[in-house]
């Protein structure tokens, strides 16, 4: 039987998280938001040791994460009992999440949360390894990508919303970094699956991005 899972990966700020909230609204699916588990195991390295060097630390720091979700009028995240909806989606925490997220130890110790996440009717899965290892049997795999530049762009508009003093400059400076271990790194390193549908969104509107995926989808969903 055909596995009900569509995977959404690709690098950071090219509208991953919009795709998949949008897909899983559309057809009453689960969401699973994996980048959130690196941010969170990021955090609480932050919080408990700092020992960002130290593998078996982190992968440690991993394995006891403490976490609560709870879904009222949005999502918010808990950390060993503190709300960290916000904390982790600062930039700092979006650069230590990419830091703990090249420990194979780490990896390895957040893919059962994953896979726990798929229940029916179906699973909207975001992040850079979805469709390459965490869920390789997914009926329907895309990739999302946009020149850094563009990347940087969005990012910037949506951070300007809520602080003034953020520049187009360091916005693209963290988005390289970012980008440069995400896909350097040996364990699961972000590319397209071989079996793919890639999607350049650079030059497309919000909404002809989403015609497009939508399109893929239904016709996924009918065959
Ligand atoms: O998607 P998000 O920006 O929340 O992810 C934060 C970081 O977590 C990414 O830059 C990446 O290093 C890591 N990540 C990952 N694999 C995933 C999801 C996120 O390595 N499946």
């Amino acid at each position: 039987m055909k596995s009900r899972v569509i995977t959404v990966d690709g690098p950071s700020g090219v509208g991953k998280g919009t795709v998949c909230g949008h897909l899983a609204n559309r057809l009453g699916w689960h969401l699973l938001d994996s980048g959130s588990l690196y941010r969170l195991t990021g955090l609480a390295v932050r919080q408990d040791h700092g020992e960002f060097n130290n593998p078996s630390a982190c992968a440690l720091t991993a394995r006891s994460l403490d976490v609560r979700f709870e879904n009222q009028s949005g999502l918010r995240v808990f950390l060993s009992g503190d709300e960290v909806t916000q904390a982790i989606r600062t930039e700092q925490a979006g650069q230590d999440a990419s830091v703990v997220a090249a420990i194979p130890e780490v990896r390895a110790a957040l893919l059962d949360w994953q896979h726990q996440a798929l229940r029916g009717p179906g699973l909207i899965a975001d992040g850079r390894d979805m469709g390459t290892v965490v869920f390789p049997d997914a009926g329907l795999k895309l990739y999302l990508d946009a020149s850094c530049e563009e990347r940087a762009r969005r990012r910037y508009n949506q951070l300007r919303e809520t602080d003034k003093t953020v520049t187009l400059a360091t916005v693209l400076k963290d988005l390289q970094a970012r980008d440069d271990r995400d896909s350097s790194r040996e364990a699961a390193p972000l590319k397209p699956a071989a079996d793919a549908r890639v999607l350049d969104t650079s030059a497309l509107t919000l909404v002809d991005m989403l015609a497009l995926i939508d399109d893929w989808v239904d016709e996924y969903l009918g065959s």
